[in-house]
């Protein structure tokens, strides 16, 4: 059996491109005992991994050069050398860009298929919505009654945020970047508001009409000017949970910004990185919140699909050219 691979070729400066990425085929090793072989069905790509193709110091390590790109995998078990596992379970692990992975059992987790749609632990179940539990609850701490502008908000961290915020009883803007994505936010997930950051003339003066009282808690998901400018409306002891700056990950030269310090200092402002992983011994009670709220209908989720293994770079850009609406995945076999 062969297996298709996409490796690191070259670290890219800028926006990746086609040198960014190679293709190749590789044959499957033999399975050693306690390990499984896994087919991959659904691969996750995050802007994370922008990150990663790099080798600048980071909280995670770059991925090397020519070797298989790592990252969320959603598969199915094709073989299987460990009491733990049977052929045809669903699993999920940091596998990669690849058909077919080999896994220790302990590498990867079980899923059930019955219990939620095999997909939602790649985004609304898994990383992402524990981004956005985390980031909002711990950091951003909401109480009811409180303005909350998202910045990505129509993306898969974004969509949670705004309606977990909502679950918590506060007025919610959201931040994205199509008429469609702010039609999506207003109308089916609830969001109070929303601004298309492309459209709007003056995104200063758009969030002063749309948050009269000010904003209590801004979640970061983009960083940049749009940043700047929600900023500039934060109230005394407002909370910034800083999650992502995607509009930096592929300049090629380092952001300056305006300085923040004294506007933290003046209003007693509250501003935290974070990364979910911070919350890895918390992960279970995430889960299972994020899972009531599905279940009760309070959380709604959507899900950006490309087909086709050759995609998976292309569906990773879609993420910096805001294509998706939700989690984007890549449909790469069918689950059987
Ligand atoms: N701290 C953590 O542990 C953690 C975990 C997961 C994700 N994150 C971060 O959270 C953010 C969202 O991640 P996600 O997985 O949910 O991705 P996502 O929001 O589903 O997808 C990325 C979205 O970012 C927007 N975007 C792209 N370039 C932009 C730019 N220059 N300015 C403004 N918006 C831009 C696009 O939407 P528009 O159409 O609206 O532009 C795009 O759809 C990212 O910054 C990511 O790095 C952090």
């Amino acid at each position: 059996m062969q297996n298709k691979q996409i490796l690191l070729a070259s670290r890219p400066v800028g926006m990746p491109d086609e040198r960014t990425f190679e293709i190749r085929e590789a044959a499957i090793p033999d399975l050693s005992d306690g390990e499984v072989l896994i087919r991959a069905v659904y691969v996750s790509v995050d802007p994370y991994m922008r990150g990663r193709m790099t080798d600048a110091e980071s909280y995670i390590e770059p991925f090397p050069l020519n070797e298989v790109i790592t990252g969320g995998v959603v598969g199915q078990i094709e073989r299987s050398a460990s009491p733990d596992f049977n052929e045809g379970d669903f699993v999920i692990g940091t596998l990669g860009w690849q058909e077919y992975s080999i896994a220790k059992a302990k590498e990867v987790r079980k899923i059930d298929p019955a219990a939620a749609p095999i997909s939602t632990h790649l985004g609304i179940l898994g990383m992402p919505g524990l981004t956005a539990y985390f980031g909002l609850l711990d950091i951003g701490k909401p109480r009811e009654g409180e303005t909350v502008v998202v910045s990505g908000a129509a993306g898969a961290v974004g969509s949670t945020v705004g309606q977990i915020a909502k679950i918590k009883g506060c007025r919610t803007i959201g931040i994205a970047g199509s008429d469609e994505k702010i039609r999506y936010l207003v109308e089916d997930l609830g969001f109070d508001d929303a601004i298309n950051y492309k459209t709007t003339p003056d995104l200063r003066a758009e969030l002063k009409e749309k948050c009269p009282d000010g904003v209590d808690i801004y979640f970061d998901n983009v960083g940049g000017e749009i940043s700047d400018k929600v900023h500039a409306r934060l109230n005394r002891l407002a909370r910034v949970p800083v999650c992502g700056a995607i509009s930096t990950y592929n300049l090629k030269e380092r952001d300056i910004g305006p300085r923040v310090q004294t506007l933290l200092i003046k209003k007693s402002i509250l501003m935290q990185g974070f990364t979910v992983g911070d919350y890895a011994k918390r992960f279970k009670e995430g889960a299972a919140d994020l899972g009531k709220w599905l279940g009760e209908g309070r959380l709604k989720y959507e899900e950006t699909v490309r087909e086709g293994f050759e995609n998976i770079p292309d569906a990773f850009l879609d993420l910096f050219r805001g294509k998706n609406t939700g989690k984007l995945l890549v449909k790469v076999s069918d689950p059987k």
